[in-house]
Formats: structure tokens, C-alpha cells, sequence
């Protein structure tokens, strides 16, 4: 829908789908033997995992007579059967068992995106220009490692553009207007290849009334994944995955984890801050949902690292 931006002619965004590594499930949401439809990347999917544990995204149209493999299709051992006449396709896309054929046709090939799993969560690298993919999973150690354990999630669907959510971490004076913080943090994030990394120092409410200091580090890996890792007064883990469905929606999945050594008064301050956490991203959601995108903003000498982020942005989109 166009609203006037700076986007082309009946699109709200002028950005094309970026290249990465977008979170498609976490690990428990996909049960040995599940088979479902994804709508995600601006195209049908279907996203299953075999008997054996490993998991698949692939074009979700048989490349047979069409039928969407995600409605009805079922896992056979380590493929997945077409619901309409039984073809069997492999993890990797190739249609490996045509039951009533005696020899295979060409093209019985489906597109599949390149999967990892890793700390509970399903990775797929989309690049609308096919590349390769140009930088490492994102891996989370605190999600691999049994000191830690996951407190909160929530997810949603929102109607904005990946840059757009993305861009909010670098436009530093919004968190003094739209999330409460007193001051406009000082930001000096640094740029480094498809990585962002920076530190912030603030206060959070802990108890009505009460404020403890905090250091914020957060690292950006790609445009799909934002990992901020709270300490000082307090010690949790948030990860913001951020999954394109199309040019101008974005699924975005949030989580917690907390020290599993954490006491009962700890877990209940932590468990607070965290819905306050989540609170202050839902009051970013109608601001993106109704805005427009400004190519060349008027900013301001106290505005944060916009253009720099920007210029960031620019690597993961195709030529
Ligand atoms: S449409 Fe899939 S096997 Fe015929
Ligand atoms: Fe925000």
C-alpha cells in the first residue's frame, strides 16, 4: 500500500528483501514428523521435519501439477510425499520416489533454503540474488549453554519493513520519547561487516519506585537478529529475531533467558522487567505500522547513527 513515502509507486518501502539468516521456528515448534505451510520470504513454503530430526524449507509447489506440499503433504522417513499423487522429495529438494513412474522427469527439482539448528532455534538463509550465504549462523551461547534457562517469548506479526524495525536500535533519541528513559542514550555503535556492535548505559525499573543501573550490549547479526545481554544490577538475555513475510510485513519473535541460578526473588524481578520489556516494544509497533519511510530525513545533530546504519543495510540487499 502506498502512502506517499519514498518508496516506488505503489509499495509503502522502497527496500527489497534483505539477505540473511532469519529465525523460520524455534526448535520445539516443529515436531518429527510435522509438515506445515509457510508464508514467509514473500512466498509459499512448505517447512517439515523428517523422522530422523532434520529439518526442511522448501518451495512450497509440487513441481509436478502444483499442489501446495505444506496442505497435506506427509513425511515418509526422511521425505516428504506430495498429497496429490505421491511424489517424494528429499531435504535437499530433489524428488528422489515417483511411486507409479518409471523413470524421473527433469525439473522434478524444488528450491530449498539452506538450514541450520542451532540452540533451539531453526535458521534459514533467504537471498532473493541466490547468493551464498556471506556470513556465519547466528549462535547464541547462553542458548547452548545449561546455566541458562528461557523465562519468556512472544511474537508478532507486524506491518513495517525489516530496515524500519531494524533502524529503531539506531535512532537513539525515540527511546527518551517513546520508551521512558530519561536521557538520549549515548550511542557509539560500531560497524563491523554484516555485524553491529554497541553499548548502552541506562536504568530499569526493578521495583515501583526503585531503578538499578544497566549496561545493555547488544550485537546485531545480520538484519534478522538482535542479541542484548543486560548486566549490572540485574543479568538477562534477550534475542529479537526478525523474519521477513513480505516487503511490508515482519514476524518478530522476542525471548528471554535468565541464569538458571537465579533466586525465586531474582526469577520474579526478572520476569517483571521482562513484560516491562516487551510493553515498551509493543509501544514501538503503531508508530512503525503507520509511518512512512523518509529517504533523505531531516535529521538533527542529537539524532543517533541513522545514515551510518543505513549505509550498513546496504550490503545485505541485491545489487
Ligand atoms: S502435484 Fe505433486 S505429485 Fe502431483
Ligand atoms: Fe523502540
Amino acid at each position: 500500500m502506498s502512502r506517499g513515502g519514498d518508496g516506488p509507486p505503489g509499495s509503502r518501502f522502497p527496500h527489497p528483501l534483505p539477505a540473511g539468516w532469519f529465525m523460520i521456528a524455534h526448535s520445539d515448534g516443529v515436531a518429527p514428523g510435522e509438515v506445515r505451510p509457510e508464508r514467509i520470504f514473500d512466498r509459499e513454503w512448505a517447512l517439515f521435519r523428517t523422522e530422523s530430526g532434520r529439518v526442511a524449507l522448501i518451495d512450497a509447489f509440487c513441481p509436478h501439477l502444483g499442489a501446495h506440499l505444506g496442505h497435506g503433504g506427509r513425511v515418509e522417513g526422511e521425505m516428504l510425499e506430495c498429497p496429490f499423487h505421491g511424489w517424494r522429495f528429499e531435504t535437499s529438494g530433489t524428488c528422489s520416489a515417483i511411486p507409479y513412474a518409471k523413470r524421473k522427469p527433469s525439473g522434478g527439482e524444488v528450491r530449498v533454503c539452506e538450514i541450520v539448528e542451532h540452540g533451539g532455534r531453526v535458521w534459514a538463509w533467504f537471498a532473493s540474488d541466490e547468493r551464498a550465504p556471506s556470513f556465519a549462523v547466528p549462535t547464541i551461547a547462553e542458548e547452548i549453554d545449561a546455566a541458562w534457562e528461557e523465562l519468556e517469548r512472544r511474537d508478532w506479526k507486524i506491518h513495517s519493513c525489516l530496515q524500519e524495525l531494524s533502524e529503531n536500535g539506531a535512532d537513539s533519541a525515540h527511546f527518551r520519547f517513546v520508551h521512558d528513559m530519561p536521557e538520549i542514550p549515548e550511542m557509539n555503535p560500531r560497524f563491523e561487516g554484516p555485524h553491529v556492535v554497541s553499548r548502552i548505559e541506562t536504568a530499569f525499573p526493578t521495583r515501583p519506585g526503585e531503578k538499578v543501573p544497566v549496561q545493555i550490549d547488544v550485537t546485531s547479526l545480520g538484519m534478522g537478529c538482535d542479541v542484548m545481554r543486560y548486566s549490572g544490577g540485574i543479568e538477562l538475555l534477550e534475542v529479537v529475531s526478525k523474519t521477513p513475510i513480505d516487503a511490508e510485513t515482519v514476524r518478530v519473535d522476542v525471548s528471554f533467558r535468565m541464569p538458571r541460578s537465579s533466586s525465586q526473588a531474582q526469577e520474579e524481578v526478572l520476569r517483571d522487567l521482562a513484560e516491562w520489556l516487551i510493553w515498551q516494544f509493543s509501544k514501538d509497533i503503531p508508530i512503525w505500522e503507520n509511518k512512512l519511510y523518509r529517504e533523505t530525513p531531516a535529521l538533527c545533530d542529537g539524532d543517533g547513527p541513522i545514515t551510518e546504519f543505513r549505509r550498513w543495510c546496504r550490503q545485505f540487499y541485491p545489487d
